[in-house]
């Protein structure tokens, strides 16, 4: 069922768990995301980069693919199709292609030309029934040129484009994306609290899933994130596995070479790793 992605994070909030936003690349990945959404009963968001949407030839594509996958797999969980860190225009396009949900992420402009971009693409949207995630600008982490703990976002900021009507917020609170340097001080629980007694009853989005210890993931979402965003370690399982196949000579057994056969224990390794997340998210068993 595909739907936007503002009731099942307003659910999780209440319901203090968090749903993943797993970001697709090809058909693989997305019939594995979508396996085990099915098979734990979890609401899912995929995520759509513009980079990987222009991969997969444009955003019409993705969508159409992922309509044809929800009705031929028969998916009865919700499933957004969520723009990742999109541009003002990546928007729009991804809002005329059929997306449910967008991310605008204005946080390199100065905060007034953000909110600004961030109002307008909250109209056009909801217009249309479609959510919105928006992101705050954010303080470097930067200290002696090594960048240990990541961005902090400022909890002011964050009320003021909360205050826009948007759905959801991702504020940086020491996450990054990729895999983390190992002087990496962990998240800013702190600011996490701060930020939340700033913006109520909004749901609040993790970035950088990758590589943040269970025990914090679980602390944050006491503190109010109902969305945690997964890509560098579905691609890091993906590619391990493939890599193991073709070493061990398998690729090269029986007929041939076989796409479906390559890239299957790859799409394996996705499908356990997006259940093991949807376990510790809490997520699991939630669209029942
Ligand atoms: P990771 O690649 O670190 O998992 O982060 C994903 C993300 O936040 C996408 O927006």
């Amino acid at each position: 069922m595909l739907v936007a992605a503002d009731k099942m994070l307003k659910d999780a909030l209440e319901g203090k768990y968090a749903i993943g936003q797993f970001n697709i690349n090809n058909l693989e990945w997305t019939k594995a995301i979508l396996q085990a959404a099915e098979e734990t009963k979890s609401p899912v968001i995929l995520g759509v980069s513009e980079g990987a949407g222009k991969y997969m030839t444009g955003f019409k594509t993705v969508v159409k693919m992922v309509e044809g996958m929800v009705e031929e797999m028969g998916i009865t969980v919700p499933v957004a199709i969520h723009l990742d860190h999109g541009s003002y225009d990546g928007a729009l396009k991804a809002i005329d292609a059929g997306f449910t949900s967008v991310m605008f992420d204005g946080s390199h402009y100065p905060i007034e030309e953000n909110i600004e971009k961030t109002k307008e693409i909250v109209e056009i949207s909801h217009s249309k029934g479609i959510s919105v995630e928006a992101e705050v600008g954010a303080i470097g982490g930067e200290e002696d040129g090594v960048v240990g703990s990541g961005e902090i976002a400022d909890p002011e900021e964050c009320k003021r484009i909360a205050d826009l009507g948007i759905d959801f917020l991702a504020a940086g609170i020491g996450n990054i994306h990729g895999v983390y340097p190992e002087n990496w001080q962990g998240l800013n629980l702190e600011v996490l609290a701060e930020i939340q007694k700033k913006v109520g009853g909004m749901p609040l989005v993790l970035h950088g899933g990758t590589g943040i210890p269970d025990d914090m993931i679980k602390e944050s979402i006491g503190l109010g994130v109902s969305k945690i965003n997964v890509n560098t370690e579905c691609q890091l399982v993906f590619a391990e596995a493939t890599r193991k196949y073709i070493e061990e000579g398998k690729d090269r057994e029986g007929k041939g070479f076989d796409p479906r056969k390559l890239l299957k224990p790859g799409t394996d390794a996705v499908v356990k790793l997006v259940k093991e997340k949807m376990d510790l998210f809490g997520s699991s068993g939630k669209a029942e």
